[in-house]
């Protein structure tokens, strides 16, 4: 008969310590995430030390509360001293525990999470559950064991694929390369824990530590580690924790565990020391707080929404479509042609089909998320969307006919959204008797795939649909971030000046190669002439057209990029624009036409071209940057620089290790940027390099413009 529960509390203690018959159940409870802070980490050992010296507790268990088992170091606690018992030393006490312990694993056991469950004796999963080593993303390595346990207990080949890809595997998946001993369903973590232990104890044998298993590593071929090294340097040469990655696991083959241990430990360390995990860590905190919109309280009530329209079945509207139906949301997608509808359809099916060719969809998926996108000519079917996001020609006069259609169509209540990228929400919001109820959701292209959402709050636009929207972009996977309106709103605006220096750094002598080059060796994943001519040359050149024909100031004489656009070279989708392309290929080839066209096109304006050095395309592309970011904070656009720094790294492959565009500037050195800003104004002049105040004032005070 077992013995009833005793319980030993420790007081205010993250991490509790009971018995359960002859079971010792150490419990962290410390929400959200069961982060490994100071608390858990002294709570952990303590409650270890209990269940050694609870003389009825013959197994532990260790189990979480809440949504998830630990799922990772506390990473606010990195960049300041370590105080004891460190991580290494909770998984030494743990590897080292002479009774068995069972760590029984729920929702997600990340990083330093699962390995304080790799240094347990015995592992059980729920199916449910994910469990890996995604210290990569934040520029790091695993730092308690991760690199030298995990291949004892799935080899070194598949360790490499999952503490280099950072992604983890689910509970059956772990179950079936050796991660997990057990997998449960249906039942809490405590209870799929407790069935292990039941096992464990009727077995009556001791496993073996991890640390102590050599057969899954024995005999690995050398060449493994020389093949991922080969591959590192050539798709990921800048970053810094990968290749250490590879160092750490080849020491877990070829020295004894202690060795490689401390191998780790010293490999683990430079990446700390490394400004790539300062940056990631700023992106990771980033991209969580941006969904907390500056004087929109967190208890805002929000509408529910479940099922949405979209207008204009184009690449864009079939994105759209494609983020809602992704998450279960039922979608009506208007156009006003049948022809424009069955093209759009059947792009979304070839785009869905690809990705099961993939093998990330099954073929039941596809058909399932078809069959959420309802096509249709008729507006009489948006009747009872809560949701309908206008993706139609970037033209006010179009938009605004559609929300006066919309205005009279959709039922009170239904928020009325454009995805415009450059128009004024606040005149298309105007066209309609219920401006409270509109506002923008700018998606960026391709929409299914890019995770960034601005949310274009207009003047009039309530707090509940605010509210409401940036909770669904959260619900559909992306980044919602809300923005103020201007034209181009945040990302674009940025985007429009770095693409104004780009273009006049040709027009002055350097070559759209050159251009992208020193762009993709900072870090970004294109140039921006390839970026150009992957988003199609005919939208800037439609909006140029546009702009000019309203006759706007600000808007820019035509350009060599309209005359390849008026030739019919849109891009990647005609096989010729900036550059060409192979049949079937994306790779970009410098094209002798597209240099004839810059050249006549200096010999019309006059210019002589000149040599450009490398590092003045740099400054002039990035400084431009930060200038004109400076100046959306100044007029409150952006509330706070994270929203600049999400928006660049979410929607336009700023490189995340360098944290976001005003993370980045603070290290580059804002004196040096306002210096170089106010010498281009002086010598180059126009309105993107009118200096900043606040930037000039930041520079002066020798404050940082990021956090
Ligand atoms: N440390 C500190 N805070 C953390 C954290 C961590 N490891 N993980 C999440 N949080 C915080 C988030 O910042 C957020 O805080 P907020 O509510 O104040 O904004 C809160 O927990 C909830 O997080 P999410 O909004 O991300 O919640 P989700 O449910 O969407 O996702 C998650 C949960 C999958 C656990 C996700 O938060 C995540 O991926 N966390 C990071 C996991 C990770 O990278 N772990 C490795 C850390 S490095 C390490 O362990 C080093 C070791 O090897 C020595």
């Amino acid at each position: 008969m077992p013995s009833p529960a005793q319980t030993e509390a420790i007081p205010s203690n993250p991490v509790q310590y009971a018995r359960q018959g002859r079971v010792g159940v150490i419990t962290v409870d410390y929400p959200p995430v069961n982060a490994v802070g100071h608390g858990v980490r002294s709570g952990l050992v303590a409650a270890l030390e209990a269940g050694l010296a609870d003389a009825e507790a013959e197994a532990l268990l260790l189990v979480c509360a809440g949504r998830t088992f630990m799922a990772g170091a506390d990473i606010r606690e990195f960049g300041k001293p370590s105080a004891p018992p460190t991580l290494p030393e909770v998984v030494a006490r743990l590897d080292a525990s002479t009774k068995p312990v069972i760590a029984a694993i729920h929702g997600t056991a990340l990083g330093g999470g699962l390995e304080v469950a790799l240094a347990c004796h015995l592992r059980v999963a729920l199916k449910s559950a994910k469990l890996g080593l995604p210290e990569v993303k934040l520029g790091l390595l695993p730092g308690a064991g991760g690199t030298q346990r995990l291949p004892r207990l799935v080899g070194a080949a598949k360790a490499l694929d999952m503490i280099l890809s950072g992604d983890p595997v689910g509970g059956e998946e772990a179950l079936t390369i050796g991660l997990v001993d057990a997998v449960e369903d249906d039942v809490s973590p405590l209870e799929a824990g407790l069935r292990t232990a039941d096992r464990l104890l009727a077995d009556g044998r001791m496993p073996e530590p991890v640390s102590a298993r050599t057969d899954r590593i024995a005999g690995t071929d050398p060449a493994l580690f020389t093949a991922k090294r080969a591959e590192l340097a050539k798709r990921q040469p800048q970053l810094f924790s990968p290749h250490r990655i590879v160092d750490a696991v080849e020491a877990a083959v070829t020295l004894p565990f202690a060795e490689g241990t401390a191998r780790e430990r010293e490999l683990f360390l430079a990446c700390m020391d490394s400004p790539q995990r300062a940056g990631l860590i700023h992106a990771f905190f980033a991209e969580r707080e941006v969904a907390k919109v500056p004087g929109l309280p967190a208890g805002t009530p929000t509408r529910e929404i479940r099922k949405v329209g979209v207008i204009g079945a184009g690449t864009m509207g079939g994105g759209i479509a494609m983020c809602f139906a992704n998450a279960g949301i039922p979608v009506v997608l208007v156009d006003s042609a049948q022809e424009a509808l069955d093209r759009g359809t059947a792009a979304i099916r070839r785009n869905y089909e690809a990705t099961a060719r993939k093998g990330r969809l099954t073929a039941a998926q596809v058909e399932e998320r078809m069959a959420l996108i309802r096509p249709t000519l008729s507006y009489g079917d948006l009747a009872d969307a809560d949701l309908v996001v206008e993706a139609a020609f970037e033209s006010m006069e179009v938009k605004r006919t559609i929300f006066r259609t919309l205005d009279d169509t959709c039922k009170p209540g239904a928020i009325l959204a454009t995805n415009t990228s450059t128009l004024d929400v606040d005149a298309i919001a105007a066209a309609t008797g219920r401006p409270q109820d509109v506002l923008g959701m700018h998606f960026f292209s391709p929409a299914n795939v890019m995770r960034l959402l601005e949310v274009v709050r207009g003047a009039r636009t309530s707090d509940t649909v605010l509210a409401t929207v940036m909770g669904l972009a959260r619900r559909i996977g992306k980044v919602g971030v809300a923005v103020g309106v201007c034209y181009g709103f945040v990302g674009n605006r940025i985007l429009h000046q770095r693409g104004r220096e780009s273009m006049a750094l040709v027009e002055e002598g350097a070559s759209p190669e050159q251009v992208d080059r020193v762009l993709t060796e900072f870090g970004f994943p294109l140039g921006h002439f390839s970026m150009t001519d992957l988003a199609g040359i005919d939208v800037g050149w439609r909006i140029r057209e546009e702009r000019r024909k309203a006759g706007d100031p600000e808007a820019q004489a035509p350009n060599w990029l309209d005359v390849l656009a008026e030739r019919g070279r849109y891009g990647q989708k005609t096989s010729a624009g900036v550059y060409r392309y192979e049949p079937g290929s994306r790779t970009p080839i410098p094209d002798p036409e597209v240099a004839a066209v810059i050249e006549e096109d200096r010999r019309n304006r006059g210019i002589a071209p000149r040599a450009v050095s490398d590092e003045e395309v740099r400054e002039r592309c990035l400084y431009v940057m930060v200038n004109e970011a400076a100046k959306i904070l100044e007029e409150g656009i952006a509330a706070r620089p994270v929203d600049i720094d999400a928006i660049w790294l979410h929607g336009y492959g700023f490189p995340s290790w360098r944290g976001g565009l005003l993370f980045w500037a603070d290290r580059e050195g804002l004196g040096k940027i306002a210096a170089s800003v106010q010498r281009y104004h002086r010598d180059i002049g126009g309105p993107q390099w009118r200096p900043s105040a606040l930037l000039l004032q930041r520079a002066a005070d020798g404050q940082p413009i990021g956090c």
